[in-house]
């Protein structure tokens, strides 16, 4: 699931937009009934909510119950005087900064797609200049028809934003794509698009790849060595990348965090695993990489060979056998001198001393380094404080940023990527 944030913070552009109204269009279908409790998160989350019901869909759900929820009137009629005098079809067009179609029938997708306004809701959207995002839901079949299809190309052709239907069991017994997803699930995408609007797109175009969390270094079937990196910096990175229009690509060690909402996840266990991953994901030539983060605490040192079988506490005392692990970084570095390279550093002592070293060992554009030593900042704190460093070539003096959540210190990183990309 994404942040649960709703209001969007301007730090960064302040000539984005605020979206905070949203129109909620419920047509005709039985999934109309999740609508509701839509509405409730929207409404629990702080958005201005006003619904618009088609005549099909006041088949399905009473106006009342989402008058009830949203606080507000519901609106069906295009025609009506009364309704006309209170907020016009033209004037909710203008209100809204959101329109969410959820769910969007087949005739309700095929209308739109034709430019018809021949009620409210397809008069709206044609008349705003708010992004609609449609989330089609209908039996299996009808969702697999061509003229259906064609209608969501051209809607997406239009500008239209999509939720892709769910697959499973349907109230009509079918099995297949169709389904609404769940309310929460909604309210994910919603939140989704929303950022994008509200955010400057400055890593539009871009794929990222960032390595996050602690590597496990197996030394039998059971035990492991690893280290306290819990790879909270890494996800706010992942996160602040895409808000920042970035595709994104995380190769996760050990953590225990939920997989950020529309960021591609892979997941490993050792330093030796996540350099062939990361080896996999940059030498991909459809999808090139153009910014590589390492925020991984990569286990320095890997067991000779891992015991085949669980070591028996027979002996008094043991010895382990540790060889050094490859530098994923670096490695990355001197494969890809395209990528634009962001290393971090942990130190305890001497921190701009020893970071600006790797700074230039491991031939990197941009190292942002923190003092561990501090018990408030750092690994498995939320919070952070950091000071970057450039590489040579763009003369650029080091940016400190003070202390801040680890999301806030994300963003600012995304800012300084941004302007060095
Ligand atoms: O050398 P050091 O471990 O202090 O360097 C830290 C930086 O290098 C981090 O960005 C970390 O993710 C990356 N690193 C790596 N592979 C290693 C060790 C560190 O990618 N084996």
């Amino acid at each position: 699931m994404p942040d649960t944030n709703l209001h969007i913070s301007h730090d960064t552009d302040s000539s984005q937009p605020n979206i905070s109204r949203i129109i909620l269009a419920i047509t005709g279908g039985i999934a109309a009934y999740k609508s509701a409790y839509l509405a409730r998160l929207l409404i629990k989350s702080g958005y201005d909510v006003r619904v618009i019901m088609t005549q099909g869909a006041m088949e399905f759900i009473t106006p009342l119950t989402l008058q009830a929820l949203t606080g507000n009137l519901v609106h069906s009629e295009l025609l009506d005087e009364q309704a006309e005098a209170g907020m016009g079809h033209i004037e909710l067009a203008k209100w809204a900064d959101f329109i969410v179609i959820a769910p969007a029938t087949a005739n309700t997708l095929a209308r739109l797609a034709s430019g018809m306004a021949d009620d409210l809701l397809t008069t709206v959207c044609l008349a705003t200049t708010a992004p609609i995002l449609i989330a089609p839901a209908m039996n299996q079949q009808m969702w697999a028809n061509k003229a259906v299809q064609a209608n969501v190309l051209r809607l997406q052709d239009y500008g239209y934003h999509l939720i892709e239907p769910d697959s499973g069991e349907q109230a009509c017994g079918d099995v297949g794509a169709g389904r609404l997803p769940e309310p929460e699930a909604l309210l994910a995408h919603i939140q989704y698009h929303i950022k994008r609007y509200s955010m400057p797109q400055t890593l539009a175009g871009k794929h990222v790849v960032i390595t996050a969390g602690a590597t496990l270094e197996a030394i039998d079937p059971v035990r492991y060595l690893s280290n306290h990196s819990t790879g909270k910096m890494g996800f706010a990175l992942a996160r602040a990348c895409r808000d920042a229009g970035a595709t994104v690509t995380l190769i996760a060690g050990h953590v225990h965090l939920p997989t950020p909402f529309a960021v591609n996840r892979i997941n490993v266990t050792s330093a030796e695993n996540m350099l062939e991953v990361a080896q996999k994901v940059t030498h991909h030539t459809e999808n090139p990489v153009d910014i590589f983060i390492a925020t991984a605490a990569v286990a320095d040192y890997r067991t000779r060979e891992a015991a085949p079988q669980k070591i028996k506490k027979t002996q008094s005392a043991m010895t382990l056998e540790l060889v050094k692990n490859p530098d994923i970084l670096a490695t990355i570095s001197q494969q890809h001198p395209e990528i634009f390279m962001v290393g971090f550093a942990a130190e305890t002592q001497d921190v701009e001393k020893y970071a600006h070293g790797k700074l230039v060992a491991k031939n990197l554009d941009m190292i942002a380094c923190n003092d561990v030593s501090r018990s408030d900042i750092g690994f498995a704190s939320d919070n952070n404080a950091m000071t970057v460093f450039f590489a040579d070539k763009y003369q650029q003096q080091p940016v400190h940023l003070s202390k801040a959540s680890k999301n806030e210190i994300a963003q600012q990183l995304v800012v300084l990527i941004s302007q060095k990309k």
